[in-house]
């Protein structure tokens, strides 16, 4: 693919965001975008870039910041709609929508439930929750991101945070319904959608509060309302907005994971045949996965002042876009970059970010993964796709698949 006008880059971009096709093969669109306009400012105004030490520099630069009034970040709505969509963003009352002073507030109270210690701490529960979801997969041929993808990061975050168990399943449709506002292409439907989704599990979340509040728990909420009510470090509504922020991530982007990596390795079996035989391939394996085909593809952020990336200055209040799975495969930072190679060797991707609002849940993520991929090749010597291919979600800022049919043999 070749670029020759921004009106060209523009339209690959509409592709991208828009289109099955631009779905179901982001990563040669970006390549065109790398290659051709590693610095582009779109038709609509956003900033575009894709090169790794571009998006990494941008991540890292604290004038940079989270301020989205204002700013056009989708294709396709109204001026008012625009204004819908930069509200959900422009909340600043959990950590990721928060700049400094706030953000480093809000993100240290939680700080200490995701250390790698900690997480490290969780290995055994979440291997015999592993082995209890596999067992389930026994009988032949299942949907892997229902019965496993789901099911595994919604229980482990849930009994982090202390959402019982039976409320757990309500959360999947919600949080897909409330993160359409992270899309760069959101129809009108799916904005009054995510505004009724994330309405629904704020009432739910203050309910919760309200109970904890009455009995307490030994879970991560209570120790949330702990430092509510011990002073004036957390209001009502940083609580309950840092309570749906850490139940949403804590599932969404590793149902994901789970998935993209275990097609990722249906697809070059090889690289399963190596992963089976040697192990020690489990900690790198996973790193490549999150690489080769990230479950968060696009983060923005706002010039606080005017910044020059090359010969180019973003102007202060413009918006950037880091594609991450752009960067990830930037052939500058990575040998051969769209090749599945679980040995790799070479520092890590931008999957989780970087910077201050590096992911928080990076090291629960991975330790999922590595169990997961683990225990599935202890279990079965034959794991082969069935049924056409699987289908990805109508999304690219959380990329993903709607289902993914496996036959497991033992
Ligand atoms: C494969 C799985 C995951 C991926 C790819 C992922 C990716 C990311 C990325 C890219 C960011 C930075 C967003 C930005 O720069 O604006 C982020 C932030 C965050 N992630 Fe994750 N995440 C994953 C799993 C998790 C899990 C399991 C949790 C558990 C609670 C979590 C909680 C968070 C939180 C709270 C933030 C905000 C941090 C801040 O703003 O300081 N994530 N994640």
């Amino acid at each position: 693919m070749t670029i020759t006008s921004p009106a060209e880059a523009d339209a690959l971009i509409v592709e991208l965001v828009a289109t099955p096709e631009g779905r179901a093969d982001p990563y040669s669109r970006y390549a065109a975008l790398r290659e051709h306009v590693p610095v582009h400012r779109s038709g609509i105004g956003f900033w575009v870039l894709t090169r790794y030490d571009d998006c990494q520099r941008i991540l890292r630069d604290p004038r940079m910041g989270k301020d989205f009034s204002g700013a056009a970040l989708a294709l396709g709505l109204s001026e008012e709609q625009q204004a819908e969509q930069a509200a959900f963003r422009d909340d600043h009352s959990n950590m990721l929508f928060a700049d400094p002073p706030d953000h480093t507030r809000l993100r240290s109270l939680a700080t200490r439930a995701f250390t790698p210690r900690t997480i490290e701490g969780l290995r055994g529960s979440v291997v015999a929750l592993v082995d209890e979801l596999i067992d389930g997969l026994a009988d032949g041929e299942v949907d892997v991101m229902d019965a496993l993808a789901f099911r595994l990061p919604v229980t482990v975050i849930g009994e982090m945070l202390g959402v019982p168990a039976e409320d757990r399943p309500q959360f999947r449709p919600l949080v897909r319904a409330s993160t359409a506002v992270l899309e760069l292409a959101v129809t009108p439907e799916a904005l009054a959608a995510a505004t009724a989704a994330r309405a629904t599990m704020e009432e739910y979340f203050a309910g919760l509060v309200a109970e904890r509040r009455a009995r307490p728990a030994d879970d991560l909420l209570t120790q949330l309302i702990a430092v509510e009510d011990g002073g004036d470090q957390l209001s009502e509504r940083e609580l309950i907005s840092t309570a749906i922020l850490l139940f949403a991530a804590g599932f969404e982007t590793t149902t994901h994971l789970i998935g993209n990596g275990l097609l990722a390795l249906l697809h070059h079996p090889d690289e399963l045949t190596r992963l089976r035989g040697d192990r020690s391939l489990l900690r790198p394996g996973v790193e490549e996965l999150i690489r080769f085909d990230s479950p968060v593809q696009i983060t923005a952020r706002t010039a606080n002042e005017p910044i020059e990336i090359g010969s180019h200055v973003i102007e202060a209040g413009g918006t950037v876009l880091s594609i991450l799975g752009a960067a990830n495969r930037d052939p500058d930072r990575f040998t051969d970059p769209d090749r599945l190679d679980l040995g790799r060797d070479e520092g890590s991707s931008l999957s989780f970010g970087s910077g201050i609002h590096y992911c928080l849940g990076a090291a629960l993520a991975r330790l999922e993964a590595q169990v997961v991929f683990d225990r599935l090749l202890d279990r079965f010597s034959t794991m082969e796709l069935v049924g056409g291919p699987p289908r990805h979600r109508d999304s690219l800022t959380l990329r993903g698949l709607v289902d993914l049919q496996v036959r497991f043999g033992a």
